[in-house]
């Protein structure tokens, strides 16, 4: 059995709320409650695209305290590898697919006396779900949302309904833009922030935070790397005794699944650690993209995050 056990699932709902994201719902193949979920957290989509089979993490968005269904909001990446472009082409309702247990890497931290939310784009969809949690809570927070415009910014009706005046949007093409030292600098004592967007918006708010003197334990992030198309490579895994080519558009875990080999993961997107493969020999350069690995890790070139990270050269051998 694999390591990365999956749940059986139905689409039993697909909705386009606006001219690039469409919403799709879950329900347990068995007809059984999903497994509980904490506000923040995702779960790996499993796609059999063609030949190619891709694993793709989207944030919950749905209530915690409903586990009738799933539901993520998917944003159409017409330069992506694909994982977006498949769900928007090819997933129907009705169709069954295989998801993976929730995980939860960008957790509410209930002892915050307050709750500071910032959002970009499709970077709102773990904040539904928390906002959710925390209102049931009677928990003091506050949502900063930018969005490229009004048509294109994803449940602003239903976040006005919940949040009223605590709700604060952006309209970029309207000039509008979060100020993020006055914002941080009037939040009284105690306040968590939580950031969830591109990675300017995720980098401004966080340089912002630490220049301000926020505590690193006040500040929570969600940062997915994705692995970026490349020249096609061959790693060896010294312990499976296989050779295996990473396609142009393939993730090195992409490459090790489909030739048979099981590697742990979690996030997919560079944050987690989970994937981490020790590097035995290599003869070129190790392309690290995560967030996981420290600076000096990544200079001692011993470790690779085979999630997103790929490799320019002649030789590389991993241990997996
Ligand atoms: S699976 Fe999380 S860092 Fe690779």
């Amino acid at each position: 059995m694999s390591i990365n056990a999956g749940i059986d699932v139905i689409v039993s709902d697909v909705v386009e709320v606006n001219s690039l994201i469409k919403r799709f719902h879950f329900k347990r193949a068995d007809g059984q409650q999903l497994p509980a979920f904490s506000g923040g957290a995702h779960v790996v989509i499993e796609m059999e695209d063609g030949e190619q089979r891709r694993r793709t993490p989207y944030s919950l968005m749905s209530s915690p305290f409903d586990t009738t269904d799933y539901q993520v909001s998917i944003r159409r990446d017409d330069e992506g590898r694909g994982g977006s472009l498949y769900m928007h082409r090819e997933v129907t309702t009705g169709m069954a697919m295989k998801i993976s247990y929730p995980a939860n890497l960008f957790p509410l931290d209930l002892r915050a006396r307050r709750h500071l939310l910032i959002a970009g784009g499709i970077g709102i969809t773990p904040f539904l779900a928390q906002t959710d949690q925390l209102n049931r809570l009677s928990a003091d927070l506050e949502l900063h949302y930018g969005v490229r415009s009004p048509e294109l910014g994803a449940y602003l009706p239903e976040l006005n309904a919940s949040l009223g005046h605590r709700l604060h949007t952006y309209y970029s093409d309207e000039k509008q833009f979060i100020d993020y030292d006055e914002l941080l600098t009037r939040q009284p004592v105690g306040t968590h922030l939580y950031v969830c967007g591109p990675s300017p918006m995720i980098d401004a708010t966080l340089n912002s935070a630490r220049s301000l003197g926020w505590p690193e334990a006040h500040i929570h992030f969600e940062h997915f790397a994705k692995s970026p198309p490349g020249e096609p490579f061959v790693i060896e895994l010294a312990n499976s005794g296989l050779s295996v080519e990473v396609g142009r558009e393939q993730s090195m875990l992409e490459a090790i699944e489909a030739a048979g080999v099981d590697a742990p993961y979690l996030c997919r997107g560079g944050a987690c650690g989970q994937c981490e493969t020790k590097v035995l020999e290599y003869d070129g350069e190790l392309l690290h993209e995560d967030h996981w690995l420290e600076d000096d890790e990544k200079a001692r070139g011993q470790k690779i995050m085979p999630c997103v990270s790929r490799f320019r050269g002649k030789r590389l051998v991993l241990e997996r």
